[in-house]
């Protein structure tokens, strides 16, 4: 069975792309077939997976009905990992949908008609937002994995998006689970990154993953190369968390 997951969180820079991108790559390389879904307007994991935004064969055309999803997917340089380009102009397909019918069923409906069973899993990178863009992938989604940043705040802007998930569970998709919350940005010499963890696990139980991101400069670096962080600096310490979180992904 395809297993579709988004990736949210509507704080913004919090590690939702690089956890798809890395994410993404490093269940590939397990042998699975995974698709990337670019939906965020600023297409980050599109660019840090080496593509061009798309012009027309993109996230639009798949959301709109106009094109397949084998027409919308790129391959990217990891064998196994395919992407549906983001673009720019998503963000006036987030005002165009506010007006229609069903506008929370836009991606739902498009990934029903697809036939996804080549695919193992289905990763969603999700704006910083809880805007309809990010009410599709919810819409859309199995399970969503959140990701919180080690970092003061974090988990004050946790609260607000169980409550948004809930809803989405009661009114459109009463399947969707949180899958898990996963740690990023973790530096263990940071009394305060202990902290958060503390009391995420506290909070959380379960939901957490075992797996901590560390803050790690290679992770960061990787984007701008076009390429996953396995494929730009495998023994990184980035590179090793991120295939641990696939293995606790895949055993779930
Ligand atoms: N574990 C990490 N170590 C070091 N840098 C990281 C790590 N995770 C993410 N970053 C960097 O932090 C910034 C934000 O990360 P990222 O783009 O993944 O967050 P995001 O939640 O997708 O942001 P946005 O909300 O804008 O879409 C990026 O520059 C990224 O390279
Ligand atoms: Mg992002």
């Amino acid at each position: 069975m395809t297993r579709i997951l988004a990736v949210a969180n509507q704080k913004g820079g919090v590690g939702k792309t690089t956890t798809v991108i890395n994410l993404g790559a490093s269940i590939a390389v397990h042998d699975k077939e995974v698709l990337v879904i670019d939906l965020d307007p600023q297409a980050n994991a599109t660019s840090g997976l080496g593509n061009e935004e798309a012009d027309k064969k993109g996230i639009h055309s798949f959301i709109s009905g106009e094109n397949t999803l084998e027409e919308c997917t790129v391959k990217t340089e990891v064998e196994g990992l395919s992407l549906i380009p983001g673009a720019r102009h998503l963000a006036g397909t987030e005002i165009e949908l506010a007006t229609q019918d069903q506008r929370e069923f836009f991606l739902a409906q498009a990934l029903s008609e697809s036939d996804l069973s080549r695919y193992d899993y289905v990763l969603i990178d999700c704006p910083p937002s809880l805007g309809l863009l990010t009410i599709n992938a919810l819409v859309a989604a199995h399970g969503v994995i959140l990701t919180v940043q080690s970092e003061y705040y974090a988990l004050e802007g946790l609260s607000h998006l169980m409550e948004t998930v809930k809803r989405i569970k009661a009114h459109w998709n009463k399947d969707l689970s949180i899958f898990g919350v996963v740690l990023t940005m973790y530096d263990k010499r940071l009394k305060l990154s202990r902290e958060v963890e503390f009391s995420a696990e506290k909070y959380l139980g379960k939901s957490l993953f075992k797996t901590r991101i560390p803050r790690n400069v290679r992770l960061s670096e990787a984007p701008s190369h076009g390429k996953p962080v396995i494929l730009y600096d495998a023994y990184s310490s980035g590179a090793k968390s991120y295939m641990s979180l696939a293995r606790e992904v895949m055993s779930r």
